[in-house]
């Protein structure tokens, strides 16, 4: 399996990491993308792809290294707030995402699971996400987490909604 994402030379870049001391779950916020790109006098739009690419090698690196649980922070509900340009091309990298990587994902047994509200996201995207669940669902590898219109306020609503409906 691990040979299929990188070929024997790139894993003998992983030597200085201490195998023995592998995290269950990393999660990363995909923060700084508009920074990177406002260094480099690139579009935002030029970071979030940047950050996707980024994204995308440590998937692999994160199953290779044998770590069970990949959780990244894509999207919260704040972010709505962005232009509609910025907010059109971050849900049309995901689905650029899903098109160019879901076979190899699947390949690779990683599971697809989403945190958050993705029933109001654009319908390209959600079209996307739902075919990535379908496709992964029973895989047992990597499980990769993609928080998507996620937010405190929003966790908080429906938590309460559960426990109203418990005990009801
Ligand atoms: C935050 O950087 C990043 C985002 C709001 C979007 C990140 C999401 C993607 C790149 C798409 C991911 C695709 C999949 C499949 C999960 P920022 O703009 O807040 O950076 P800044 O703080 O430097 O301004």
């Amino acid at each position: 399996m691990q040979v299929a994402w990188f070929g024997k030379k790139k894993q003998k870049a992983d030597n200085d990491i201490d195998l023995n001391n592998i995290p269950r779950h990393v999660a990363i916020i995909m923060d700084g993308n508009g920074r990177w790109a406002a260094k480099r006098g690139l579009p935002r739009l030029a970071g979030h792809n940047a950050g996707m690419l980024a994204m995308k090698e440590i998937i692999k690196r994160a199953d290779v290294l044998g770590i069970k649980y990949l959780t990244v922070y894509a999207f919260s509900t704040e972010n709505w707030k962005r232009s509609a340009e910025e907010v059109g091309g971050i849900f049309g990298l995901l689905v650029k995402y899903v098109a160019s990587e879901l076979a190899e994902l699947d390949e690779n047994n990683v599971k697809v699971h989403i945190l958050g509200d993705y029933g109001s996201i654009p319908r390209a995207a959600a079209a996307s996400i739902e075919r990535a669940l379908a496709t992964t669902r029973d895989n047992d590898g990597l499980q990769f987490n993609i928080a998507l219109n996620y937010g405190g306020r929003q966790e908080i609503v429906r938590a309460v909604r559960q426990i109203c409906y418990l005990v009801e």
